[in-house]
C-alpha cells in the first residue's frame, strides 16, 4: 500500500523524521530554508499532510492548491497562522499542540518579568562595555518582584503555570480572562479575578497570554497603557499583534509605563526599530517555548497529530473538533 505524503516545512529533529517515516513518504525541508507559499503549494499538491510552523500561512489560495490535504498539523500551540474557516470548508482537520509547552513559555515570560524588573540586559552591556568602576549604593536601582501585584491576562493554561510561579515570590495575583476560573482554580492559584480596567490599575505587573485573533488585535493600546501605572511592566510572550507596538513604543518613551519585556512582536522579524533604542525593554526573539526537550515534545506531538490523521484516528489535539473520527 502507497504511504501518505507528508510534507514537513521547517527543520525537525530527526527523531520526529523517524516517526513520521514508519507511516508516511516524508517530504522533509532539513535544509531549513523557509519556503515560500509557493514553494509550500508545489511541494504540497499530491500531499495528504502538512506540518508546518507559525511562520506558514496557510490560507484558502494555498489549501485550494492541495487537493489531497486531509490534516494541517502545526508545530505550536498558537494556530493564527491558519485559516480554520478555509479548512473546516474543505473537511481538512487542524491541530497543535498545547500542553507540553506550558511550563517552559510560563519561565520565559518569568524571565522577562525578572530581567526588566532588575534591568538585566542594561547591566550587563554596562559591563561589557568595561564601564563597572566599583559597587555604589543607588547604582542601577531595580523593581521588586517579590510582594509586587502580578495581573495575568489570559488565564489558560499557560496563564495559571505563570501565576502559580508566584506563590514563591510572596505576589497577590489578580487575573482577567473571558471566562471567570472555577472557584477552586481560584483558590489554588491564590489569583483573584478583576476587570480589564481593574487590573491596569492595580498590577505592577502586567502579562499577556491570550491567543492573537480578530478581536484581541492590539487589545493593549495607547489607551489601555495610559490606565496602567507609571511604574507597571508589561510582558508579551503569547504573539505580537495583541499590543500596538507603536503605541507601546511611544509609552516606554513618554514613561506611561516603567518599562516592558518582549517576546513576540508585530511584524516577526522585522521588529518596529523604535524598540532598539529603548533601554527600557528587554527583548528576545519568540524563543518562550525554546527549550530542547519541549521543542522536541512540540515536534513529536505535532508528528503524533499528523499520524493519527492519516490512520483515520481522531488526532488528541484537534482543533475542529467537528472532523471527530466517530468511534
Ligand atoms: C506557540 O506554540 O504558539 C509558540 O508561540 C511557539 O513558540
Amino acid at each position: 500500500m502507497t504511504k501518505p505524503i507528508i510534507v514537513v516545512t521547517r527543520e525537525v529533529f530527526d527523531e520526529t523524521i523517524g516517526f513520521l517515516g514508519e507511516h508516511c513518504t516524508v517530504e522533509a525541508n532539513q535544509a531549513d530554508v523557509p519556503l515560500t507559499t509557493e514553494q509550500i503549494a508545489g511541494r504540497l499538491c499530491s500531499a495528504q499532510a502538512l506540518m508546518c510552523s507559525l511562520t506558514d500561512r496557510v490560507d484558502a489560495a494555498l489549501i485550494a492548491q492541495c487537493p489531497a490535504l486531509k490534516v494541517v498539523a502545526n508545530i505550536a500551540v498558537g494556530y493564527n497562522n491558519i485559516d480554520v474557516a478555509a479548512c473546516n470548508a474543505r473537511g481538512i482537520m487542524v491541530t497543535n499542540t498545547p500542553g507540553v509547552l506550558d511550563d517552559s513559555t510560563a519561565d520565559l515570560a518569568w524571565t522577562l518579568m525578572l530581567a526588566t524588573a532588575r534591568r538585566l540586559t542594561e547591566v550587563e552591556a554596562y559591563i561589557r562595555g568595561g564601564d563597572w568602576t566599583g559597587w555604589r549604593l543607588k547604582q542601577w536601582l531595580g523593581v521588586d518582584v517579590h510582594h509586587a501585584t502580578l495581573g495575568v491576562i489570559g488565564m489558560g493554561r499557560i496563564g495559571q503555570a505563570i501565576a502559580k510561579r508566584a506563590a514563591g515570590f510572596d505576589m497577590r495575583v489578580i487575573y482577567h480572562n473571558r471566562t471567570r476560573l472555577d472557584v477552586e482554580v481560584e483558590r489554588r492559584l491564590n489569583a483573584e479575578y478583576v476587570s480589564q480596567d481593574e487590573l491596569f490599575a492595580q498590577a505592577d505587573f502586567v502579562i499577556l497570554q491570550m491567543p492573537y485573533s480578530k478581536e484581541t488585535h492590539h487589545l493593549i493600546g495607547a489607551a489601555e497603557l495610559a490606565k496602567m501605572k507609571p511604574s507597571a511592566i508589561l510582558i508579551n510572550s503569547t504573539r505580537g499583534g495583541v499590543v500596538d507596538d507603536a503605541a507601546l513604543i511611544e509609552a516606554l518613551r513618554a514613561g506611561t509605563i516603567r518599562a516592558a519585556g518582549l517576546d513576540v512582536f508585530e511584524n516577526e522579524p522585522r521588529l518596529n526599530p523604535g524598540f532598539l533604542s529603548l533601554k527600557n525593554v528587554v527583548l528576545s526573539p519568540h524563543i518562550g517555548s525554546s527549550t530542547e526537550s519541549t521543542r522536541r515534545a512540540m515536534a513529536m506531538t505535532a508528528a503524533a497529530n499528523a499520524v493519527a490523521a492519516l490512520t483515520g484516528a481522531t488526532p488528541p489535539n484537534l482543533v475542529n473538533p467537528e472532523f471527530r473520527t466517530a468511534t
